[in-house]
């Protein structure tokens, strides 16, 4: 028989695997903890934008029309017990306030409710970011509380948002921390149709499986604020940190992707994981490892404020009184609707606060920034936004901002200044069209 499996947690991971789980031809059940979140998914709708994914749930919620009907929502810990063979915790694993550690207390609080549900033989796959040695701690916890023969399995997931469908659905590798031969047999049956297509099953312990994905994120972290750093020596020395990053790129070892030098990296993992890696690294006495960190996190916060600053400069130096500012983007990245610790608002607060007058528009953050940001000013088009200003700062590289066209913007602006926040602007297209464009890293023209 073919296995049922539940998703625990229905945020960004746990909605895309449950549709995804479903379309790989499984029976799910999705459970969450917010009725309201429940009722949305099972009529079809997703809470936050995430391309392909409201496309996934139609084809498969059961009561929309012409659905497979393979997926189900529930907010009964006692159906999903009943129901799962393998249940996959994906509850979100926040910053802890005013700390760096990382809160376990969704986690704990799944794995409390879900243990004496459980069926007996039933796999448990941990997918939330956790700190290394919560596996072994949660594996514990199983054995008191649930059924005999329930197993836990280590599953990290690596998607990224605005391509969350396609990398659930073909995963560059899937990792697996587990404890016996029987949780492998399960976890290959899961991953059946990723693994025949070509995606590689890496099978290791518990402790190294929690650390891939947090030293993955640090790797990628810890590119991104490299370019980050040699775009602050090229300023210094007059080069060009585009065409630097493109002549190391050619390096496969180093190689392309990740190198784009701008205001820094943001969302809901990225920033939260590094600090966390950084919290329990001291912990377990090996904080040493990981100073390298500190400077990683450092060089990504300066780069707001050095936008700021090139703000500043642009609207005459010394103040931002008076002067109006316009801001492309708000999400932390594009093709997304997340504005956590977003490098874009956190770059338009400062300038509000500094006495400018902000106006922000993004295709698709608003509603998310206002709630954030409710004293900042927002417009409906990048047209409106940038009436009047002083000065445009493009901050979320969308493709919406790629097509402007500089001539018809520049007849809306007071002076036509803009800042690349993202180097991603044909800066030729802008000089044209009679623009300043500075970007960061790069020399001006
Ligand atoms: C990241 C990881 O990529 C993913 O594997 C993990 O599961 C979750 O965290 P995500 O947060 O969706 O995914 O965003 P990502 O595409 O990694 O971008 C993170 C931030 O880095 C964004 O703010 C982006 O604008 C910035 N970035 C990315 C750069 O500044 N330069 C780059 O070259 C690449």
């Amino acid at each position: 028989m073919a296995l049922k499996i539940t998703v625990i947690g229905t945020g960004y991971l746990g909605a895309t695997h449950a549709a995804a789980m479903a379309e790989l031809g499984f029976e799910v059940l999705g459970l969450d903890v917010v009725p309201e979140k429940i009722e949305m998914l099972a009529a079809g709708r997703v809470p936050m934008y995430e391309p392909g994914l409201e496309e996934l749930l139609a084809k498969h919620v059961a009561g929309i029309e012409g659905s497979s009907g393979r997926l189900r929502f529930t907010t009964s810990w006692e159906e999903v017990g009943e129901f799962g063979d393998v249940h996959f915790v994906c509850v979100n694993t926040p910053q802890k306030h005013g700390e760096y550690a990382c809160d376990m207390s969704y986690v704990d609080a799944a794995f409390a409710s879900l243990a004496p549900q459980l069926k007996d033989g039933a796999l448990v796959v941990g997918k939330s970011t956790v700190p290394v040695g919560s596996a072994d701690r949660l594996a514990r916890l199983l054995a008191e509380q649930a059924p005999v023969g329930v197993e836990l399995a280590w599953n990290p997931e690596f998607l990224r948002e605005g391509f969350a469908v396609q990398d659930t659905l073909h995963p560059d590798r899937i990792v697996v921390g587990l404890e016996s031969e029987r949780a492998e047999k399960l976890m290959r049956e899961v991953y059946a149709t990723p693994v025949a297509e070509g995606s590689p099953f890496v099978v290791t312990d518990f402790p190294t499986a929690e650390l891939v994905k947090t030293s993955a994120n640090s790797f990628l972290a810890t590119k991104i604020s490299f370019i980050n750093a040699m775009a602050e020596v090229c300023e210094a020395a007059g080069g060009d940190v585009v065409k630097l990053a493109e002549a190391i790129g050619y390096d496969e070892r180093i190689g392309k992707k990740f190198l784009r030098a701008g205001i820094g990296f943001g969302g809901g993992c990225l920033p939260k994981d590094i600090r966390a890696f950084m919290a329990r690294a001291g912990e377990l006495g090996a904080d040493q490892a990981l100073t390298f960190l500190r400077e990683v996190d450092s060089i990504n916060m300066r780069r707001r404020g050095h936008m700021v600053e090139l703000a500043r400069d642009a609207v005459g130096g010394d103040s931002f009184l008076g002067k109006r500012v316009a801001v492309l983007g708000a999400t932390f990245k594009p093709d997304s609707d997340d504005v956590r610790d977003s490098p874009a608002l956190n770059v338009a607060g400062q300038i509000h606060l500094q006495g400018g007058q902000v106006t922000v528009y993004d295709p698709k953050g608003m509603a998310n920034a206002r709630r954030l940001f409710p004293t900042l000013g927002y417009a409906d088009s990048a047209l409106e936004a940038v009436r009047g200003a002083d000065v445009v700062l493009h901050l979320t590289e969308w493709r919406e901002f790629r097509e402007l066209d500089p001539a018809e913007l520049g007849a809306e602006t007071s002076s036509r200044i803009i800042l690349d926040g993202r180097n991603a602007l044909d800066a030729e297209a802008w000089r044209e069209a009679g623009w300043t464009y500075r970007a960061m890293g790069r020399p001006r023209a």
